[in-house]
């Protein structure tokens, strides 16, 4: 896999460290898949996120989502950067609905997948959802074919 733009490191370790701590929140009774998240905002914070698991299974949160969420709530609108963590072997990129959420405020986000081994996912966001629905399309002009 590419490796992701320069990305300073003392900043990335950073966001692992948070993403590895944000695991201990996670409500994950059902699946019994803790997972651990940290984003890169705009403004250079931070914020963290876990998954949130519901009795109504449809309901459970990403930790991805739960971290952007977060950031978007405390006045964000730009994300940079992504970082999700498992405790596994192998490391994890975000699922289809996160990386949707992703795309609303970081096109180009960097997402980092560690793990507890050294395998690792650097890649960015346009790399795992290249032609994606978002702002843009719904900013166009309606054609007469709408009735
Ligand atoms: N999950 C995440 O939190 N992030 C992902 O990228 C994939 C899956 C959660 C959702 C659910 O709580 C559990 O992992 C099992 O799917």
């Amino acid at each position: 896999m590419k490796t992701i733009p320069p990305f300073p490191a003392p900043t990335r370790r950073r966001l692992e460290k948070t993403a590895r701590a944000a695991v201990r929140a996670a409500y994950a009774p059902y699946s019994k898949f803790p997972v651990g998240s940290a984003v890169l905002a705009g403004s250079g914070k931070i914020y963290s996120g876990c998954n949130v698991e519901n009795a109504s299974y449809g309901l459970c949160n990403c930790a991805e989502r739960t971290a952007v969420f977060s950031a978007v709530a405390a006045g964000e609108r730009e994300i940079k950067a992504v970082v999700v963590y498992t405790p596994t072997p192998l490391p994890n990129a975000p699922c289809g609905a996160c990386r949707q959420v992703i795309h609303e405020f970081g096109p180009l986000a960097a997402v980092i997948g560690i793990c507890d081994s050294a395998e690792r996912i650097e890649t960015t966001h346009d790399r795992l959802q290249p032609v994606a629905f978002g702002p843009r399309n719904l900013r166009q002009r309606r054609t007469a074919g709408a009735r």
